[in-house]
C-alpha cells in the first residue's frame, strides 16, 4: 500500500517512524501546506504541497493531525482537489494504525507496572472511562496480579456532566464532536470483557461515576482517569487521591486536549481544594499527565 502522510508535525513524524513496523506499506510522500520545503525531505521522505498530490501514485492519504477543526479543513481541501473520500483516512480514528497513537501510553504503562512490581508498591488498579476496553486490556495484561476495577456508564456521556461542561462555555468543547449526551455509547460490558486476558481480576462498576464507586474500601497503585469531562475527572481525583499507595500514580488522559479543556481545569481546581501543587509530569504522548503520590 502506498501512503501519503498529510501533516509534517509531531503526529506525522510519529506515523513516519511507526507505520513501517505495523504494516507492509510504502510512505511515498508527506504533504504539508506550511512545512518548510527547503530541503524537500522530512525523515528521508519527500515533502510536497497539496497541489502536488495529483502527480503522485498513492492508495491512501493518512491525515496525521490532532485538531478536529484542522482535520475537517484538510478533508474539504482534499475533496476540492478531487481526492475520493475512500482514499482519505484520519490517523487518530484509524483502527489499523491504532498502535501509532496508542503506543506511547502503552509503553509507559508497561514500564510503570514493572517499576511498581519491582518496588513492592501494592494496591489494586482502576480505569475510569473504559469505553470499549482498548486500554483496559493492557492494564489487565500488565497488572496480571492485581484486581482491576473498570468504571463506565457503558452508555456514553451522562447528561449531567455534559450540561456542566456547557456551563463552562469553552468554545473548543461546544464546537467539538464530544458535545453530546451519549457520546461513546457504542459499547457494552461483553465487548470489554472479551478483550481481557485475566477476566477473573476484573470488577465492573457500571453507572455514573462517582455514584458507581460507592462501598469501595481498597487502595490503589495505579488509576487511569479518562472520562473527558470536568465533573467526573474532578470526582475521580477526589475519590482516589487518599486511596493511592505511596509511590503510586494517577494518569489523567486528555490533560493537553484542545477541546476537552475541563480536564486541566479539574486538576487545577483539585490542587486548589487540597491547598497545594501536586507533582505531575507529561508522559510524552502529547495528551496525558501523570500525577505522583
Ligand atoms: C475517551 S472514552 C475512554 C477511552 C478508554 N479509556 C480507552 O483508552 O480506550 C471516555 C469514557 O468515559 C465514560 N464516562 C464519562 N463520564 C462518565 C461518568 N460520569 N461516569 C462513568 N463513565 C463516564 C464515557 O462513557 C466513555 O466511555
Amino acid at each position: 500500500m502506498k501512503i501519503i502522510i498529510y501533516g509534517a508535525g509531531k503526529l506525522g513524524q510519529r506515523a513516519i517512524s511507526r507505520i513501517p513496523g505495523i504494516c507492509s506499506c510504502n510512505i511515498v510522500a508527506v504533504c504539508d501546506k506550511s512545512a518548510s520545503l527547503e530541503d524537500r525531505k522530512i525523515m528521508g521522505i519527500p515533502i510536497i504541497k497539496p497541489m502536488e498530490i495529483r502527480s503522485i501514485d498513492y492508495d491512501i492519504i493518512l491525515i496525521a493531525i490532532n485538531r478536529d477543526d484542522s482535520i475537517a479543513k484538510v478533508k474539504s481541501d482534499l475533496q476540492m482537489l478531487g481526492v475520493a473520500d475512500t482514499r482519505i483516512e484520519v490517523l487518530k480514528k484509524s483502527e489499523r494504525f491504532k498502535a501509532v497513537w496508542m503506543d506511547l501510553r502503552v509503553d509507559w504503562i508497561r514500564n510503570f507496572s514493572n517499576y511498581e512490581r519491582t518496588n513492592g508498591i501494592n494496591g489494586s488498579v482502576a480505569e475510569c472511562g473504559v469505553y470499549r476496553g482498548d486500554f483496559s486490556k493492557y492494564l489487565n495484561e500488565f497488572y496480571y496480579d492485581r484486581k482491576l476495577y473498570l468504571f463506565d456508564t457503558f452508555e456514553g456521556f451522562d447528561e449531567r456532566d455534559v450540561q456542566f461542561e456547557e456551563s463552562l462555555m469553552e468554545k473548543g468543547f461546544l464546537e467539538s464532536k464530544f458535545h453530546k449526551k451519549g457520546y461513546f455509547n457504542d459499547t457494552a460490558i461483553n465487548i470489554v470483557m472479551d478483550k481481557m486476558t485475566y477476566p477473573e481480576n476484573i470488577i465492573i462498576r457500571k453507572g455514573w461515576f462517582p455514584q458507581s464507586a460507592s462501598n469501595i474500601n481498597d487502595t490503589f497503585c495505579f488509576v487511569m482517569l479518562d472520562m473527558d469531562l470536568y465533573q467526573p475527572m474532578l470526582a475521580g481525583l477526589r475519590f482516589f487521591w487518599d486511596k493511592i499507595e505511596e509511590g503510586g500514580a494517577i494518569l489523567c488522559h486528555d490533560y493537553f486536549h484542545n477541546s476537552l479543556t475541563g480536564v486541566k481545569q479539574a486538576v487545577t481546581d483539585f490542587e486548589n481544594e487540597i491547598g497545594r501543587r501536586i507533582i505531575k509530569a507529561p508522559i510524552g504522548d502529547d495528551c496525558s499527565i501523570v500525577i505522583y503520590k
